[in-house]
């Protein structure tokens, strides 16, 4: 049975630098406040009009390039988003259509902060099942058309940042190489927690022109508590499967979405903070874009090297969590 490898990663963030201080041109905030809740000090956001698909086509191409594969190699896109460019489609058959071909399948993720963990497990499935040899996983985002620059929005506001990661996956003869095991969980009794409720199947509201027509509602405090325990748990069952020690894992990667929560679980491992790779300051919460983003930054800063034992973990709206053991 092949296994499957990370042989290909690239990111793309937008040129503008949004630094704390510029959120106050629409909330009551403070560098101060962001940076000491969250560990964020700047992000990027696009110039209007954009596509998050067009963002994952520049995070492909250097996935592809540092893969050395052309998009014509790929069996299957897989995009994860909860920033599509339409309602529907998914930006999975745009990025696809970008990339010049015809009939190659591609598959949108609807799984927030851990969208490239579940598709990483899907990618994983694929391969070792036979049936392709080569995928493309994308995580990417535009979150700056739908924050609410209300007073309201503020919690939520500075929080988050676009951008895009990208993965080429591949079948692998190798043993004891690549992605290992994955844990995948959700629970729905807590899908209001963190949500954009509107646009809504549910209701027959019309959005008027020129309005929002969409309120990002987040209950901080309990995501914050969820995601900490949750994300323990991932992390443990990762280790458990592969009977790992936390101590001898080289590089754990965690969703970005506020630096207290990765020293809270390198609290509960008794891990040193450099063990976490984190660059959350610099990009804020980029949702599913941000592990692949990380990854990228830390392949090309030497931090991922050959046979380096690996776990990646994500907690988001869903709630969804999960975890990755991979041996790079
Ligand atoms: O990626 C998906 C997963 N998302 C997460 O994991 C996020 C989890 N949650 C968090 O990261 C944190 O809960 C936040 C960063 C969102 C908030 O931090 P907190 O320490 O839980 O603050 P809080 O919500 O308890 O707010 C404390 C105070 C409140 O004022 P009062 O009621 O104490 O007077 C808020 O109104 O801070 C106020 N506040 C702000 N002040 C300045 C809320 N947002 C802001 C703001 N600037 N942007």
């Amino acid at each position: 049975m092949p296994a499957a490898r990370i042989t290909g990663l690239g990111m793309y963030v937008p040129p503008r630098v949004v630094k704390n201080d510029e959120l106050r041109r629409w909330f009551d905030t403070s560098d101060e406040w962001i940076y000491t809740r969250s560990g964020i000090q700047e992000r990027r956001w696009v110039e209007e009009p954009a596509s998050t698909a067009e963002l994952g086509y520049y995070a492909a191409q250097s996935a592809l390039a540092q893969a050395d594969k052309s998009p014509q190699d790929l069996d299957l896109i897989i995009f994860a988003t909860l920033s599509p460019d339409m309602y529907f489609p998914g930006s999975g058959v745009l990025l696809q259509h970008k990339l010049g071909l015809e009939t190659t399948p591609a598959l949108d993720i609807r799984q927030q902060c851990s969208g490239f963990i579940y598709g990483l497990s899907v990618a994983n499935q694929f391969i070792r099942t036979g049936m392709y040899r080569t995928i493309l996983l994308l995580g990417a985002e535009i979150q700056s058309t739908w924050i609410d620059y209300s007073p309201e929005g503020r919690t939520v506001g500075v929080l988050f940042g676009d951008g895009a990661g990208a993965a080429v996956i591949e079948a692998t003869d190798s043993p004891g190489v690549g992605i290992l095991s994955t844990h995948l969980y959700s629970q729905g009794a807590y899908a209001r927690e963190l949500c954009v409720a509107e646009p809504s199947s549910a209701t027959r509201q019309h959005i008027l022109p020129g309005s929002h027509g969409m309120r990002p509602y987040m209950n901080g405090k309990e995501v914050f508590r969820h995601a900490v325990q949750r994300m323990g748990e991932a992390i443990q069952a990762a280790l458990s499967a592969q009977g790992w020690t936390a101590q001898e894992v080289n590089l754990y990667v965690l969703h970005q979405a506020n630096i207290r929560i990765v020293q809270a679980v390198a609290e509960f491992f008794g891990l040193p903070m450099e063990r976490f790779y984190n660059n959350i300051h610099k990009y804020g919460n980029t949702t599913a874009a941000s592990i692949p983003i990380c990854l990228t930054e830390a392949a090309q800063e030497g931090r991922l090297q050959r046979g380096h034992k690996v776990i990646l973990a994500a907690f988001g709206s869903g709630f969804t969590w999960g975890s990755a053991a991979l041996v790079w």
